[in-house]
């Protein structure tokens, strides 16, 4: 049955169109900002051929079978217990060329065995640590990548998924109805707020929150078929620190003193990137940065880190053979003192 669905579908060719505007936009910022680096990020992002996917495996329906075969296909397991917090219940294959599995095709009373993403994506949530029994907040959820990914980790006591794009929000509870179980999604709460005003709703309540907060996303913006749309969100662009802060500010204010808090974001921007953490360090006296040097030695053998300045936060940029990214997070704790 897996090996049916491995050679079901031939690999579809991309024929994504590249946006000049947004281009010659990135050129000018993110060679100053990456310098030499950027020549190899730019000849990634602008070859689809070239992009990879990781496989995360479902603990919820494990397949066994498909674990085989990504083995045989030459996959390797992402991390490989070399980072200091790694549930063994959570299992990614990549491999190191651009092969993409086919996605799985929802089926009613059937839960997906396997959901394909950018393995960067899995950092953020691993720097949460998250452990059994916790409250954990995913202020912006949609379309649930990281609150699957969180759930291959532990099992929270509390799992609270907001998002306030309706459209998005119905996407996010397919994906939680496609891979979780129903006894677990009836426990996990989900919600519409525009994520600025939670730490008001449901203040000092999370051991742990993840702000995977709206940002440029370069990878996909850089493909916008409307390039007078694409001119009009560089404009725009400009806002979204501000936006990024409030989310911030609100999520800090629903973490409950010692919890631990991780942003993160897809692009390679600075000012939406270090800038903002800058900021909130800056204005907080109860926000500690936390040292996550030791992750990115511990898995520089499949992720390329670009230099932020910080200890408390990492870019992962896309590079040869290791084409994932861009990832920013940064990870920060709110001291029992204020
Ligand atoms: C980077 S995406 C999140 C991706 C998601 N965490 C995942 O891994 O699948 C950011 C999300 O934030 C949502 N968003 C934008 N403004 C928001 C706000 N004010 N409050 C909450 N969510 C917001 C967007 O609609 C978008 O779905």
């Amino acid at each position: 049955m897996v090996l049916t669905l491995l050679k079901a579908k031939p690999e579809r060719k991309l024929a994504k169109q590249i946006c000049k505007v947004v281009l010659d936009h990135f050129e000018k910022q993110y060679s100053k900002e990456l310098g030499d680096a950027w020549n190899t990020v730019r000849d990634i992002l602008t070859s689809p051929s070239c992009w990879q996917y990781a496989v995360l495996l479902n603990r919820f329906n494990y397949p066994f079978e498909l674990e085989k075969n990504l083995h045989l296909k030459g996959y390797h397991s992402l991390f490989q217990g070399s980072l200091p917090y790694y549930p063994q219940s959570m299992k990614c294959y990549l491999s190191r060329t651009p092969h993409r599995m086919p996605s799985e095709r929802h089926q009613v009373g059937n839960l997906k065995q396997y959901y394909l993403l950018n393995a960067a994506s899995l950092l953020p949530v691993l720097a949460l640590e998250l452990r059994d029994g916790e409250k954990v907040l995913d202020l912006c959820a949609a379309p649930g990548g990281k609150s699957l990914a969180l759930l291959q980790c532990a099992y929270p006591g509390y799992l609270h998924c907001n998002e306030y794009d309706s459209l998005r929000l119905r996407w996010l509870r397919q994906t939680l109805e496609s891979f979780i179980p129903q006894p677990l999604v009836n426990v996990i709460k989900v919600s519409e707020l525009d994520g600025r005003e939670m730490g008001n709703a449901q203040p000092e309540t999370f051991d742990k929150v993840l702000v995977d907060a709206p940002c440029s996303n370069d990878r996909s913006w850089l493909f916008s078929s409307d390039s007078q749309k694409a001119a009009c969100r560089i404009s725009q662009r400009r806002n979204l620190p501000l936006l990024q802060i409030e989310l911030l500010r609100s999520a800090i204010k629903a973490l409950r003193p010692g919890g631990l808090l991780v942003y993160s974001t897809c692009t390679l921007s600075k000012a939406e990137n270090q800038d903002v953490i800058s900021e909130v360090l800056n204005s907080y006296s109860n926000i500690m940065p936390v040292d996550i040097k030791e992750m990115a030695r511990a898995c520089s053998h499949d992720f390329t880190f670009a230099p932020t300045g910080q200890e408390c936060g990492l870019l992962v940029i896309p590079d040869k053979g290791k084409a994932w990214g861009p990832m920013y997070f940064a990870k920060l704790k709110k001291s029992w003192t204020t």
